[in-house]
């Protein structure tokens, strides 16, 4: 038995050192990592194929398992939540040295938006409507997360969510799925690199699928989606994933037309693993695989470790159902070894793409002078300063120099919560507030009251030093919003206007008659029609991160140009959820001029002269600010849009092209959007959907004529079965400032 042994570790150990030379790059070498990762599994038994298939938080369990002796059998296959170079390899050391094939450790983490460095979260990263920041801001994130021994962050977050409810909606690219694609490769490729690198961290798509459409934004809450819009909204941006070489996928915990999404054979086995070819691994949410227990779809944990192998969920992240009841299924014929080895593939060759094999360690040199560097701060500044949206601007933005300001609010000085949710390693005392930056401008004169402790305070003590502080000053700039708890994971909220006894802050700062300047930071849109009535300036900044306060300090004195669009709708009350802009137009849509308030018109008049159409009585149907929203400090015209052709076939395109000018007094960025509308299809389509967009940066007076070129992928949309069909018939198009503004044409396509 002995010499058997001796053998068979020769070759693993041969084989281990083999896997190192196929490492580094997803593309280099597939087919001799594939041979080797295949011999490799012949050398292995069940139990480390099984322990392959484990992911555990050592933190979690340190009080059940031996966490060294379990890696040194190899009954671990990847760790969570345990970060530092130091930590990490010396774990990683008993892997390698000590279990008996010396297969590497992988380490995941939660590097949503930034690590050390933290970045505006993600859905302000999507309101920079730019590819290239976006990217960057990732490429600094994984280079200081794997500085610190993480070879994975379970990001990007592109679940679609039309619900501000939702918590989670704060981790998202927002409520459209082109813009979320678009975002999902960039990202991708920040955290991955466009070929592997040792500063590389492996991607993970999440959450598979349908997550954002819980009901009532109530996080973990039922999903109910037919096949034609999970095809058309929910999925393309999991596609946009495999397509951009995402390592991994993340299933998701809820339910999903009465499967967990975590069990669902259609979406993971059928759809991303045989439809998109997907090579890489799906691991599941924490404890979702032992959630189905909960859900009602298992009986026993035995149940769930089949219902999640049999899916395709590769690894368990936190649950052990795999390694407890597995080896078992598969001798009572309920599993196949075949679908335990596809999974321990899919997990080593992603380990073996990373280079793990090759170099398991990571260089504990690298941390300090790779995190929080200068260069990793100015990109986290710039990312926040492209993702503020102006909502509201009567001429008091930008800031004067000589202009005495009252800086109040809750969120002036939140160097914790100007971070955001999902903020693991980020540490507050890095945070640069905008208190700090105020006051550390010179030549600035600013003066602080807090007027309330935290935005859900209702305490009114220190209205009268706010009111003071304003009276004394040329301007208010009022920091209001809501701390990063109050979004995020199961952090839901039934109504959306500001917390506590802010609008009672602001509205007794209007009193004294000085203009207000709201800054508003937030992780979800709030309702915010209160203030945004009569404030005179409402700059809207996504949770911004680390340099929250250097970047909207140059935003508010026109040292950088306002240029955040918004990647989801505004409503103007959150009863009118869910309200998005590509809607379907219905069989009685709303009339444009349709009420947004009752107190105007009387309920039998509205009824009678606006006629059965598709709209609330007391808040209409229009949103408070619509998708693709924002100011500038200058203005933009569109003018003379022109199309290369009346109508397009499958082997033509059509370029749509349009004038604009900066017809303002300062320089500006402008996003320059595309919409298309098929007007009459198989399957009804949205009033318009967006389609392309292009950032342009004009000088006073220059103009610049934008183009866009379309052909028949432009077109299309999936049938429930999946089929891409792209139907003769007129489509409408525009390209505008945002959904609800822009020069139309049409044309046809046979
Ligand atoms: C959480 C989240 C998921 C995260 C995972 C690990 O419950 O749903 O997004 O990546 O657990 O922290």
């Amino acid at each position: 038995m002995l010499l058997i042994n001796i053998v068979r570790n020769t070759i693993a150990l041969a084989l281990s050192i083999a896997l190192m030379s196929c490492g580094r790059t997803k593309n280099s070498s597939i087919s001799s990592a594939d041979d080797k990762v295949s011999e490799l599994i012949s050398q292995m038994t069940l139990e480390e194929k099984l322990g392959q298939m484990l992911q555990v938080d050592p933190g979690v369990y340190s009080s059940t398992i031996d966490l060294e002796k379990a890696i040194a059998d190899g009954k671990i296959g990847s760790l969570l939540n345990i970060i530092g170079a130091q930590k990490v390899n010396r774990l990683q050391k008993i892997a390698i040295e000590q279990s008996r094939l010396h297969i590497p450790l992988i380490v995941g983490r939660d590097v949503i938006h930034g690590f050390r460095t933290i970045m505006p979260i993600p859905l302000g990263m999507a309101a920079t409507w730019d590819t290239t920041i976006v990217k960057r801001a990732m490429e600094v994130a994984a280079t200081e997360a794997r500085a610190a021994g993480v070879h994975w962050t379970f990001a990007p977050m592109i679940d679609i969510s039309r619900d501000a409810r939702w918590g989670r909606i704060a981790e998202s690219c927002g409520e459209d799925t082109y813009l979320t694609s678009v975002m999902t490769n960039a990202m991708v490729k920040g955290f991955q690199g466009d070929e592997i690198t040792n500063h590389s961290v492996a991607a993970c798509a999440k959450h598979y699928v349908g997550y954002g459409a819980a009901e009532g934004g109530r996080d973990y809450n039922t999903t109910n989606i037919s096949e034609y819009y999970l095809r058309n909204i929910y999925l393309p941006p999991f596609k946009t994933a495999v397509d951009a070489g995402a390592l991994t996928f993340m299933s998701a915990f809820n339910s999903l037309n009465g499967v967990p999404a975590s069990g669902n054979a259609h979406t993971i086995r059928d759809i991303l693993k045989t439809e998109w070819q997907f090579d890489g691994f799906v691991v599941s949410d924490w404890a979702s695989v032992k959630d189905m227990v909960t859900h009602g779809y298992c009986e026993t944990d035995a149940d769930a470790a089949q219902a999640g192998i049999n899916a395709g969920v590769d690894m368990e992240m936190s649950s052990d159902c795999y390694i407890q009841n597995a080896a078992k299924l598969i001798k009572d014929g309920k599993l196949k070894m075949s679908q335990i080895d596809d999974a321990v593939r899919r997990i080593l060759k992603v380990k073996a793409t990373l280079g793990l094999f090759e170099h398991p360690y990571t260089n504990e040199s690298l941390a300090e002078k790779n995190t929080l560097t200068l260069q990793n701060l100015a990109v986290a500044q710039q990312a926040a300063e492209k993702s503020a949206v102006l909502l509201k601007n009567d001429g008091i933005l930008p800031l004067k120099n000589n202009m005495k300001v009252a800086l109040i609010g809750p969120l002036a000085n939140a160097a914790h919560d100007q971070m955001g949710t999902w903020v693991f390693d980020g540490n507050k005392a890095d945070s640069r507030t905008l208190k700090m930056a105020l006051e550390s401008t010179p030549g600035i004169s600013v003066k602080y009251a807090a007027g309330l402790q935290y935005s859900r305070d209702e305490d009114e003590s220190g209205f009268a030093e706010a009111r003071r502080t304003a009276a004394n000053a040329d301007v208010c700039v009022l920091a209001l919003g809501e701390e990063s708890i109050l979004s995020g994971e199961a952090h839901c909220l039934a109504k959306l206007v500001l917390q506590g006894h802010q609008q009672q802050l602001f509205e007794t700062l209007k009193a004294t008659g000085k203009p207000v300047v709201v800054v508003i930071m937030a992780g979800r849109p709030l309702a915010i029609s209160k203030i945004v009535s009569k404030a005179n300036a409402v700059l809207y900044a996504f949770h911004p991160g680390t340099m929250a306060g250097p970047a909207l300090a140059n935003l508010l004195y026109g040292i950088a140009i306002p240029e955040g669009r918004l990647p989801l709708t505004f409503v103007v009350d959150e009863g009118q959820i869910p309200l998005y802009y590509n809607y379907e137009n219905t069989c009685r849509p709303a009339p444009e001029n349709n009420p947004t308030s009752l107190k105007t018109i009387p309920v039998e008049a509205v009824q009678y002269s606006l006629g059965n159409s598709s709209f609330y009585l007391d808040y209409g149907s229009k949103p408070l600010f619509p998708f693709g929203y924002g100011l500038s400090y200058t203005t933009f015209e569109y003018r003379t849009l022109q199309l290369s052709s009346e109508k397009i076939n499958t082997n033509s395109r059509l370029t749509v092209k349009c004038n604009i000018t900066n017809t303002g007094q300062t320089r500006g960025t402008e996003t320059v959007q595309l919409y298309l509308r098929d007007r009459v299809a198989s399957f009804i389509r949205p009033i318009k959907e967006l389609r392309g967009f292009q950032k342009i940066t004009l000088n006073p007076g220059e103009q610049k004529e934008v183009a866009f070129n379309i052909s028949a992928k432009d077109l299309g949309f999936y049938s429930p079965n999946g089929a891409f069909l792209v139907e003769p018939g007129a489509f409408d198009v525009w390209i505008g400032p945002n959904a609800e503004e822009g020069l139309k044409s049409s044309f046809a396509f046979e």
